[in-house]
């Protein structure tokens, strides 16, 4: 079973609002985001992983090929600004409670995508 097919559109809005509910006020990430457009955010991740976990892939036609090293290259993602991230999203996984097989496929990838966009050593 895709994690699509066990936590469905409801799940993913679920936990990317948790995720984006912590990220405007955090000292590190917030200010990376555009300030004007925190929802456009929001629904970019949250689109990018239903296609990544199995749904249909509207990221795909709206924005291309995710290319999330080249997306990133602009934002400074230190070890820092990793952490940050992942723990944010910790908080969110833990506030959304879904099945735990939904939720270790998407901590495992997290964790890994994270780290593969680190792009600054400072
Ligand atoms: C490692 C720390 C990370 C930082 C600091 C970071 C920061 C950002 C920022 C500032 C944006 C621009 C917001 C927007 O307007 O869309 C963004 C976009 C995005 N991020 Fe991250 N990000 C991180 C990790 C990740 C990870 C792990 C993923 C994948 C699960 C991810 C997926 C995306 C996607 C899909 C977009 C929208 C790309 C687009 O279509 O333009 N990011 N990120």
């Amino acid at each position: 079973m895709t994690v699509y097919e066990l936590i469905g559109e409801p799940g993913f809005a679920r936990l990317v609002s948790a995720f984006y509910r912590r990220v405007p006020d955090d000292p590190i990430l917030g200010p990376m985001y555009p300030q004007q457009d925190f929802a456009g955010a929001e629904l970019r991740l949250r689109e990018f992983l239903v296609f990544r976990f199995g749904g249909p892939p509207r990221y795909l036609e709206q924005r291309g090929h995710p290319a999330l090293r080249m997306r990133h290259a602009p934002f400074a993602i230190t070890q820092a600004a990793r952490n940050r991230w992942l723990e944010l999203m910790d908080e969110a996984l833990a506030e959304a409670g879904l099945p735990p097989e939904a939720e270790q496929s998407l901590r495992a990838f997290f964790a890994e995508a994270a780290s593969f966009l680190i792009n600054r050593s400072e």
